[in-house]
């Protein structure tokens, strides 16, 4: 969602504040702006639509200044328009803020503010231009500067409810930066030039892999050679500097046209960076010390919850018949937003994952918060190092994919699927999984990444089917087992990018209503793959078929049977049931990728979505 980079140093801001916004796209956003300060006068300019259209506005200007703060918003507050584009301003202009999150108390805010009117000198206008909740924040923070902006800050935050990851600048202070955080992430990036402060680490990475992460409650002086944090009763707070081993280079598109398709493409290289170190050949067993459990304790856990939402829901759901199968414990899966408001049984046998790609999604880190309230054991399986949910959890896994910038995500689920499995192999081989099983697995998983690359190879072939179904408006996805995931996440890479309405089943589960959908106008993609549910999910495809429905198959390499029953088939290497939706999804993914270019979509940043959900 909404995105923020900001500078202070020796350099001019400008082309780092735009470059920022660029790499910040991947967020999703509906507009966008700058405010930088030179000599003692602060200059903003803010467009709807693409950073493109921003940066033809600033074309002609003259805009110099080495401070500076720059926003991409996603609206929640307020239309889409320049005025409740960010930087929000105060005092005539002389205070910018860039924010993201939601002040939700911003309404009594505003009220007050406004019967404050009267009482303020005519130069300190409280004229309200937008609709925003940020433009209440930058006023209450005017009203209380009386020359220090940190404390001006921190006095008018501990009047606020809500969430905020925020920067402010003032004219009067050429060097400060002050930045702050609550639920929403803000990280502070350094080099020889200067200070970097930023929603996400992927606008920073072109500059520097130091960084320090600012916890809730803290607030940050930044000057081009400093960086002091306090928290909001204006105590000193010692911050250590991170290392992030994410490169620049991995944020790039590399050649593909999209971010999509290279992140579709990456999957056998972050695959082996997930697996790799974690797996003992001899044992038959993973080993992943970040859950940070005794094998004791690991043996005491009766139940397993897996949170997640969207995509990182799926992989729960592999991960789930991963647990059942290979460690005989009870696993469950719930969407986030879901769990956090009901009552679940939890108790300190039960380990609850948190799964997500951001670690910042809103949802999931109050699911988190309330499995932690609750007493559970709560591990973390995430992508973005130092995220919230990396932070709050008492323990977990990286899956390290790398930058993940399409809105649809591919690689990050694969590598999601990936530590999964590495976790119900080691539970289960602490409980009751044999050797010789938990070898097989351990082999299997080993040679998971070249079968991903000769399945990378079917893209043109796949793309050809694409265009033949792209006239559909309505596609049904089939699948059993540990295939009924995969389809699930076929249709929503398929919904999510090419805006074709599609639907997942159980195969078994068609007769009960969905079979009344099918006509000849809506095709049917089958998972059915060679596995012990082979038979049952064939004789769902001849149901279908006896209907006159058109059906693309996804089936084994040698499976000829398989063409009597479709009009298009796609094979792919044979692999262990349980490690199949690392292989088999990847077709899928390139068919929504194909499906999304051929209509003409906007592949990396489809409509109404963001790449990280950060509020409810
Ligand atoms: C958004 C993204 C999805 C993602 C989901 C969960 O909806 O568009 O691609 O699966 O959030 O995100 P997370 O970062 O928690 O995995």
């Amino acid at each position: 969602m909404c995105g923020i980079i900001a500078y202070t140093g020796i350099g001019p801001a400008l082309p780092i504040l735009i470059r920022g916004l660029r790499r910040l796209e991947y967020r999703g956003y509906d507009s966008a702006g700058v405010a930088l300060l030179d000599n003692g006068l602060l200059t903003r300019i803010r467009a709807v639509g693409k950073i493109d259209v921003l940066s033809e506005k600033i074309k002609d200007q003259e805009l110099l200044g080495t401070t500076g703060i720059a926003h991409t918003r996603w609206a929640t507050h307020g239309g889409v328009t320049e005025e409740n584009a960010h930087p929000h301003t105060a005092l005539g202009g002389k205070l910018m803020i860039v924010h993201n999150g939601i002040i939700e108390n911003y309404r009594e805010l505003k009220e007050s503010l406004l019967s404050d009117v009267q009482s303020l000198p005519p130069e300190e206008p409280v004229d309200f231009k937008s609709q925003t909740d940020t433009e209440v924040l930058a006023h209450l923070i005017a009203k209380h500067y009386q020359g220090d902006l940190r404390r001006a800050v921190e006095t008018a935050l501990s009047h606020v409810r809500g969430t905020y990851g925020l920067v402010v600048m003032h004219a009067d202070h050429p060097d400060i930066l002050v930045a702050a955080r609550m639920g929403s992430p803000l990280v502070i990036g350094m080099d020889s030039t200067g200070h970097y402060i930023a929603s996400d680490a992927t606008p920073i990475l072109a500059y520097t892999n130091k960084v320090m992460f600012l916890d809730d409650g803290e607030v940050a002086e930044v000057t081009s050679t400093s960086v002091k944090t306090y928290n909001l009763h204006d105590e000193y707070v010692e911050k250590h500097l991170e290392h992030i081993d994410w490169d620049e280079k991995q944020a790039e598109r590399q050649g593909f046209s999209h971010f999509m398709l290279k992140e579709i493409f990456d999957q056998p290289t972050v695959f082996q960076d997930a697996i790799r170190g974690r797996y003992n050949i001899a044992e038959g067993t993973a080993q992943l010390g970040g859950i940070n459990l005794t094998d004791n304790q690991m043996r005491e856990i009766n139940r397993v919850i897996f949170i997640a939402c969207g995509t990182a829901s799926h992989a729960a759901m592999i991960g789930k018949y991963a647990f059942e199968r290979l460690a005989g414990i009870p696993a469950e899966v719930e969407v986030a937003s879901e769990f956090r408001y009901r009552d679940p049984v939890i108790d300190t046998h039960t380990l609850v994952f948190a799964i997500s790609q951001s670690g910042e999604t809103a949802d999931t880190i109050a699911a988190v918060r309330e499995a932690k309230r609750r007493g559970a054991v709560v591990r973390g399986i995430v992508n973005a190092v130092g995220s919230t949910i990396a932070r709050e959890t008492d323990g977990g896994t990286y899956i390290h994919a790398g930058p993940e910038l399409a809105v649809a995500s591919t690689k990050a689920y694969t590598n999601m699927v990936a530590v999964l499995l590495l976790y119900a192999l080691q539970f289960g081989r602490l409980r009751r999984l044999s050797l010789a099983t938990g070898t097989r697995v351990v082999d299997a998983l080993r040679e998971v990444a070249e079968k991903m690359k000769q399945t990378l190879q079917l893209s043109e072939e796949i793309k050809k089917i694409a265009q033949k179904y792209s006239g559909y408006r309505d596609m049904m996805f089939l699948g059993r087992g540990i295939n009924f995931p995969v389809a699930l996440e076929g249709s929503l890479k398929l919904k999510e990018t090419s805006y074709i309405h599609s639907e997942a089943y159980p195969g078994g589960e068609m007769k009960h209503g969905a079979l009344a959908l099918l006509s000849p106008d809506f095709p049917v993609f089958g998972i059915m793959t060679k596995n012990q549910l082979y038979e049952k999910m064939r004789s769902n495809i001849e149901e279908v078929r006896a209907r006159g429905v058109n059906v693309i198959l996804l089936a084994t390499e040698g499976d000829s049977s398989a063409q009597e029953l479709a009009d298009d088939v796609i094979y792919v290497p044979e692999t262990m049931e349980l490690l199949e939706p690392l292989i088999n999804t990847i077709p899928l993914q390139l068919f929504a990728y194909h499906m999304a270019v051929i209509l003409g979509r906007d592949v990396d940043r489809p409509r109404n979505l963001a790449k990280s959900v950060t509020v409810e």
